[in-house]
């Protein structure tokens, strides 16, 4: 069990899970993407743990760029996407890749999707971490997700409660109490 600030948390996926089910996915994008060179978009803060241990195993070229996007405050959805850092790559005609820690409502990607398209893009895939399906309020097509889970709230393994415990290598899910 760990604490954050005032809640308690308890051990949800053990790391060597969370490992196992990155390796799968580095291993279709290797499937995938072998000599198109695509471009990992990478969203902070969250995802820069999976992004790290993500391109690792990845044996394509490709290149790393990184956009920050925020939507959450606490543990709830603002509804609103606020972009604190911009992409300034060129990105058109290249491959995307969006890598996300997690997919809940939807909002973030719903919000990045057209801008990347109205950019130029040639084609634009997603890979999250997680997914939370029960949440979902937008359409959206994840074609990469390493794990799904349900509508619960979790930190660790990049993902924060207000800005804490995403140094847990392991994923924590919040006790009701
Ligand atoms: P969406 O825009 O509602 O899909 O929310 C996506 C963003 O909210 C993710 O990139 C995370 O940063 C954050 N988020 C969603 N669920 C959780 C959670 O359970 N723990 C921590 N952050 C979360
Ligand atoms: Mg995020």
């Amino acid at each position: 069990m760990i604490t954050i600030k005032d809640k308690q948390f308890e051990p949800f996926i053990h790391h060597e899970q969370i490992a196992e089910r990155v390796t799968a996915l580095a291993q279709k994008l290797n499937a995938d993407y072998t000599g198109r060179n695509p471009i990992l978009l990478t969203i902070l803060n969250g995802a820069f743990m999976f992004a790290a241990d993500l391109v690792r195993q990845l044996d394509f070229d490709h290149e790393i760029q990184f956009t920050k996007l925020s939507s959450y405050d606490g543990m709830d959805t603002t509804g609103k996407v606020t972009e604190l850092i911009g992409l300034s790559a060129d990105i058109k005609d290249r491959d995307i890749i969006i890598v996300e820690d997690i997919i809940d409502t939807g909002t973030t990607m719903y919000h990045l999707l057209p801008k990347l398209k109205e950019r130029g893009a040639k084609s634009i895939e997603i890979a999250a971490l997680l997914m939370k399906p029960g949440k979902l309020t937008k359409p959206l097509q994840v074609k990469y997700c390493a794990m799904e889970i349900p509508n619960e709230f979790i930190v660790g393994y990049g993902l924060d409660y207000d800005g804490l415990g995403r140094n847990y290598k392991s994923i924590y899910v919040v006790k009701e109490n």
